[in-house]
């Protein structure tokens, strides 16, 4: 069984921003923390290209939607390649792949009785490509801007039939407390089930939307876009793939670890009509997936928009800092589940205070001092010394909690845990002054076990660091001379070995 973890698959209507970014690298870092400690994982994101909005704008572009898809997902691509993104799966839901699964759903689930065509006329939102009931009217009795421009519809559609499943989420999703995380999201959602009316309309006339997945028993009509995009989390984990040898196993990844998605997409999307999709597919309930779900980056409080002009690019901060100061960033200033404010002045501030100056420094100082004094050659040296044995033991307590953190998915509790043992071995360095035992030679052993102490913890933190900074966390293991030495035990450099050559992993940003 592999770690099998998702996340949102990204609209191909417009750039990459940086909410998109931030939840590529959380899924990434969880992902990479799986990988190295706890064994084979599964990380599967992409890109949702299908629906109205795409036929809009591909259209506002003069081109046709496939040419205008493929080149927004190149972007994506290389975006998720910058910022060392490494997926093991790659969902685009015009792959004939998943079409082809997509299809077979429909066709069973309509053999089953699930799905009915019925007409429906009504208030429909172009934007939201939904129809309006008098619930979403506001208070002065109209359909507010949220929903753009309003039309009245009279069309046949096909309906999934939702509502018989009411009753059977809410009590899966009350006796599964753990289906949403964090947990103060699922009162939303249980909220939003009770209110639950109606079925879901999953087709849309071609003459109206052509860009999209045909139904194969009623080819006039294409599959609304959700429905198609949901199901990308099974159909390129393998689900009806007949055994296509380009797909994974599907038995080997289900279910999913975690879905993780904005709060925007909550309700009524993943948190309603994906289970009760699954359910009506054959899923049991101990095959439901769980949802983490995150908070919006917004920019001096307000939220990123095109119109106002606030959109942050992380494709520009990647070059301007390097993806690892990007990355340290967005996961060191969140909590996972709330909103966060973006702030370039705060990314500098973190650069230099925690990267360069704290760990940096920290490995800096560990090599050149093993080289000054002993070319770089690590001995053993049995002095009893109660610092150098609280800085094992705080090297113990900080594993733990960074392990705890993230199976939790707190990742900026893992984080801060690891700066605690990067500060303590910062101020261990001024404690112990090195400079000045080199100066005794009575001091010989304590010297020996100070630059140890320093190299194993500078070691330690190297792989704990690993899953969200990649690239300095290799560098650091190079420098070390310890790219093969991986365990988490203390002690895993061996006496008698050697230390590389140091050279700055964060040099100091001069300020534009
Ligand atoms: N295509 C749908 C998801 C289908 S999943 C089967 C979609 N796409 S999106 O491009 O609008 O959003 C993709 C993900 O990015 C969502 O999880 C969304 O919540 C997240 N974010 C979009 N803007 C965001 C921020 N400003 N901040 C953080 N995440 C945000 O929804």
């Amino acid at each position: 069984m592999r770690y099998f973890i998702t996340t949102a698959i990204d609209y191909t209507n417009g750039d990459p921003h940086i909410g998109h970014a931030y939840e590529k690298i959380l899924a990434d870092v969880i992902a990479r923390y799986h990988r190295t400690f706890d064994g084979p994982t599964f990380f599967l994101t992409g890109v949702d290209q299908h629906g109205q909005k795409v036929q809009q704008a591909a259209q506002k572009n003069g081109v046709q939607p496939m040419e205008f898809v493929q080149k927004i997902t190149a972007k994506f691509l290389a975006l998720w390649e910058k910022l060392e993104i490494q997926k093991d799966g790659w969902a685009e839901t015009t792959d004939p792949r998943h079409k082809n699964a997509v299809r077979k759903v429909l066709q069973s689930l309509y053999e089953r009785g699930e799905l009915v065509k019925a007409k429906y006329s009504g208030y429909y939102s172009v934007r939201q490509e939904q129809f309006l009931t008098d619930k979403e009217r506001n208070e002065a009795g109209e359909f507010g801007p949220e929903w753009g421009e309003v039309i009245f519809l009279e069309e046949q559609n096909w309906y999934f039939l939702l509502e018989k499943y009411k009753q059977w989420l809410l009590s899966f999703v009350e006796t599964h407390p753990d289906f949403v995380i964090p947990g103060f999201r699922r009162t939303e959602l249980v909220n939003a089930i009770a209110r639950l009316s109606g079925d879901l309309c999953v087709s849309r006339p071609k003459e109206r939307l052509s860009w999209g997945i045909e139904f194969p028993f009623d080819p006039d009509y294409v599959t609304f876009v959700w429905f198609d995009a949901l199901l990308n989390y099974v159909t390129f984990a393998g689900y009806l793939s007949d055994g296509d040898s380009s797909l994974p196993n599907f038995k080997e990844l289900w279910p999913c670890k975690a879905h993780i998605i904005g709060k925007d997409i909550l309700v009524p999307a993943h948190g309603i009509y994906w289970p009760i999709m699954l359910h009506a597919m054959g899923f049991s309930d101990e095959e439901m997936p769980r949802l983490l779900v995150h908070g919006w980056w917004n920019v001096a409080g307000a939220k990123m928009s095109k119109s106002l002009g606030n959109v942050v690019d992380p494709d520009l901060l990647a070059d301007k800092y390097g993806a690892d100061a990007l990355r340290y960033y967005l996961m060191r200033d969140n909590v996972v589940g709330q909103d966060s404010d973006f702030s370039e002045e705060r990314l500098l501030v973190r650069y230099s205070s925690d990267l360069a100056n704290g760990l940096g420094n920290l490995v800096n100082r560990t090599i050149n001092m093993s080289q000054r004094y002993r070319g770089g050659w690590l001995a053993s040296a049995p002095v009893q010394d109660a610092d150098v044995e609280s800085i094992r033991e705080l090297a113990g307590f900080v594993i733990n909690r960074y392990r705890e953190a993230f199976e939790r998915f707190e990742v900026q509790n893992a984080i801060e845990a690891v700066w605690e043992l990067v500060t303590r071995a910062n101020a261990f360095v001024e404690q112990k002054a090195p400079w000045k035992l080199a100066k005794e030679p009575e001091q010989s052993a304590l010297l020996d076990a100070v630059l140890y102490t320093l190299a194993e913890t500078t070691r330690l933190l190297a792989l704990l660091t690993g899953p969200v900074i990649p690239r300095s966390s290799a560098r650091i293991l190079e420098q070390l001379g310890a790219e093969t030495f991986r365990t988490l035990e203390w002690g895993g450099l061996p006496p008698g070995h050697r230390l590389g050559t140091p050279s700055p992993i964060f040099p100091k940003i001069e300020e534009a």
